[in-house]
């Protein structure tokens, strides 16, 4: 953020409903001030039914971009002039960015996943992957894996018609990647490289999506939810002695690559990262 807002003041910002809740405004107006940038990101909180106009405000107010959060991943690409092949093929965006007037969505957030599992030394490329949960951020994932040559992906959901459905959708896009959808039973004895947890289950202390001593081998734990920290499943693969990870990387990356997208320079990562720790503290 610059020491003060004037008339030349570049306006960034996050929609979604709600918002409130959001570290987008502290992770990145630190990089704004970090790098001398005159440019501000606030929260706007747009209900569904205002969608359409406040993407109209983004080139009537000539802002510089957006973050797009939940309810708004899909709806939003209706409005925009153009999208990336990944956004395209995910059917998601998380970041538009303001071309003098054309809008371009792309979603950082499996750039992000990936740049957090290379910090824990995962290369997802040949790796046989289970992916927890069928929601967006699963689509997101899972595309994203396939694309990143991983060699087969297992899919199980809460509902199974969802995963079965998301398989049944991502699939043909990605005929050299074994890509299957399991019920519970299939997680019996399991066995896979990568466990990728993308439902929501663990943000309450108690719940798990699934209990790792049913596995014959995990050879690493990624879950995206970042607060609490250590949710029961990473607490048990702590005690179970498996390498894991939570998703404040994947928040941090996804910032970066947004970041990037809007101004072409290169992230402050550790001014984001420590943002996005004293909110959590
Ligand atoms: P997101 O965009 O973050 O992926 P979402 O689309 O609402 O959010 O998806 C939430 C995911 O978490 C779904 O896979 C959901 O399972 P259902 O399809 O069965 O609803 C999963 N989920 C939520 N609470 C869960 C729980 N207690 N146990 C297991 N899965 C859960």
């Amino acid at each position: 953020m610059p020491s003060s807002v004037t008339a030349t003041t570049r306006v960034y910002g996050l929609i979604g409903h709600p918002v409130s809740h959001s570290f987008s405004p502290a992770m990145h107006n630190a990089a704004f001030q970090e790098l001398g940038l005159d440019s501000i990101y606030g929260a706007f909180d747009v209900t569904p039914e205002r969608l359409e106009e406040a993407l109209r405000g983004v080139c009537g107010l000539n802002l510089g971009g957006l973050n797009v959060t939940v309810p708004h991943k899909s709806n939003v690409i209706p409005y925009l002039d153009n999208l990336d092949p990944l956004a395209e093929t995910i059917g998601a965006v998380n970041t538009i960015v303001n071309q003098n007037g054309s809008l371009r969505g792309t979603s950082t957030d499996f750039a992000g996943f990936l740049r957090s599992l290379k910090e824990n030394d995962v290369e997802p490329e040949g790796l046989e992957i289970v992916v927890l949960g069928a929601g967006g951020s699963a689509r997101a994932l899972l595309a994203g894996l396939a694309d990143a040559k991983a060699k087969s992906i297992r899919v199980w959901n809460r509902t199974a018609s969802r995963a079965h459905s998301l398989v049944e959708e991502i699939k043909p896009v990605f005929p050299n990647c074994m890509i299957e959808h399991i019920h519970s039973e299939g997680l019996n004895d399991l066995d896979c490289d990568l466990l990728v947890n993308t439902t929501s289950a663990g943000m309450q202390e108690q719940e798990s999506p699934f209990d790792l001593n049913h596995a014959n081998r995990i050879g690493h734990v990624a879950d995206i939810i970042y607060n609490p920290p250590k949710t029961p499943l990473l607490k048990q693969a702590e005690q179970l002695g498996i390498p894991n990870h939570n998703g404040l990387g994947m928040l941090l990356y996804q910032g970066c690559e947004s970041f990037t997208f809007w101004t072409g320079m290169e992230a402050p990562v550790e001014v984001m990262r420590q943002a996005l720790v004293s909110q959590l503290n």
